[in-house]
């Protein structure tokens, strides 16, 4: 049974929803990862503003100002919140500071000893601002835009947290989880636990759809990704559908397509998003088990813009007719972007001719 089928189209008038919930649009919606951030001269006054990257996050009425910076620029189907995946550890009590230039820092969790810093219950006050803005959001975007609320899968938080920062090869978590299994899977309980309920409150907030992105899901042994990608973000979906039947989730895995079909199946999400490697062709055969696919123009592209963009957006739409997709990019918006080569991406997707 495809996995859409339990997913109502929540209201009609949001392609995003029409998508996840079982339909194949052309044009198809699109929006961007990382959407808003460091490439728009306005996200960069606001951020200004704020202070701290954190304070950003936890300050609503600017949150919820740069969620809808791209939406007024660019008109997206979908706005995502504002936020981090690193909000949660953050809420958690473990120290975390994002530098100038140099990405994330955190005190880093080493041994099962360590989790005793960590504190479910004193997240609600963070992420009682976090639900804030989606609630503001939610208010004042259009009918037909819609929001969607996000988390970090367990995995990919807790590489973050051992490491206490990022890694191109996630060796302290690897470790941890081989020399420490009771102590790392008590690390990814607790994740799994404050997703929900982070996620949860998203929801009740005004969330019309939620990701749980999976950055480094791509770099584990099949019995590890068994272990940590596959079965918490199971656990996940599981309770948030049990919960809101009708808010639809997308799983972004990236860098494991040779387990995809194994990853959508057993996690029963409605939506997968695919990297930049993903193949057009593979990516219209694992819609064929019964989910929206997204995904997954290069980022750089969109640096690059001109023929080159033009060219690969046409391949693109041109292999999807009557394909559950969603346009989108196969990783994160780079800074370095031209915010009028994002213009001339949503004209191309809106204006292309496609067979459906
Ligand atoms: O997509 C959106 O527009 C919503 C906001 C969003 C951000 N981060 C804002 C952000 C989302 C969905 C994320 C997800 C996120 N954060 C991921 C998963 C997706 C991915 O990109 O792989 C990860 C791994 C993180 C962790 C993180 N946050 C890192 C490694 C960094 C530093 C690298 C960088 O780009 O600076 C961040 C910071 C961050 N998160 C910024 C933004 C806009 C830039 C910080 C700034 O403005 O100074």
């Amino acid at each position: 049974m495809p996995n859409a089928v339990a997913v109502k189209t929540k209201s009609s008038s949001m392609r995003l929803l029409q998508v996840l919930g079982g339909e194949a649009l052309s044009p198809p919606p699109v929006w961007l990862m990382r959407q808003a951030g460091r490439y728009l001269p306005e996200y960069r006054v606001v951020r200004e503003k704020a202070g701290g990257f954190l304070d950003l996050c936890y300050t609503p009425e600017l949150a919820a100002e740069v969620t809808l910076q791209p939406i007024r620029r660019f008109g997206f189907d979908a706005a995502i919140l504002f936020s981090d995946i690193l909000v949660v550890p953050d809420a958690l009590g473990q120290s975390v500071a994002f530098l100038e230039g140099e990405g994330p820092r955190l005190d880093p969790i080493s041994s099962g000893r360590d989790l005793a810093r960590l504190d479910p219950a004193q997240t609600r006050t963070k992420f009682a601002r976090v639900f804030e803005t989606v609630q503001r959001v939610r208010q004042t975007l259009p009918r037909e835009v819609a929001l969607i609320g996000f988390c970090g899968a367990p995995w990919t938080v807790a590489t973050y947290m051992v490491a206490g920062e990022g890694s191109s090869d996630q060796s302290a978590a690897r470790l941890m989880a081989y020399r420490d299994r009771a102590g790392f899977s008590k690390l990814i309980d607790i994740l799994v636990e404050t997703s929900i309920a982070y996620l949860d409150g998203q929801v009740r907030a005004g969330a019309d759809a939620l990701q749980i992105f999976d950055t480094w899901a791509g770099m584990l042994p099949d019995e590890e990704f068994e272990a940590w990608v596959v079965a918490p973000t199971k656990r996940i979906v599981a309770e948030l559908k049990r919960r809101h039947p009708a808010v639809p989730i997308i799983g972004f895995p990236r860098g494991a397509a040779a387990n995809a079909t194994h990853y959508l199946q057993a996690t029963r999400i409605d939506g997968l998003g695919c990297d930049t490697t993903v193949p057009l062709t593979q990516m219209r055969k694992l819609s064929e088990s019964g989910v929206a696919v997204q995904g997954n123009l290069d980022p750089l592209l969109l640096v690059a813009g001109g023929p080159a963009l033009q060219h690969r957006v046409r391949e693109t739409l041109q292999a999807m007719p009557g394909v559950r997709f969603i346009f989108n990019l196969g990783h994160g918006i780079v800074p370095e972007t031209p915010p009028e080569h994002v213009a001339q991406l949503v004209d191309l997707v809106r204006s292309a001719k496609h067979g459906g």
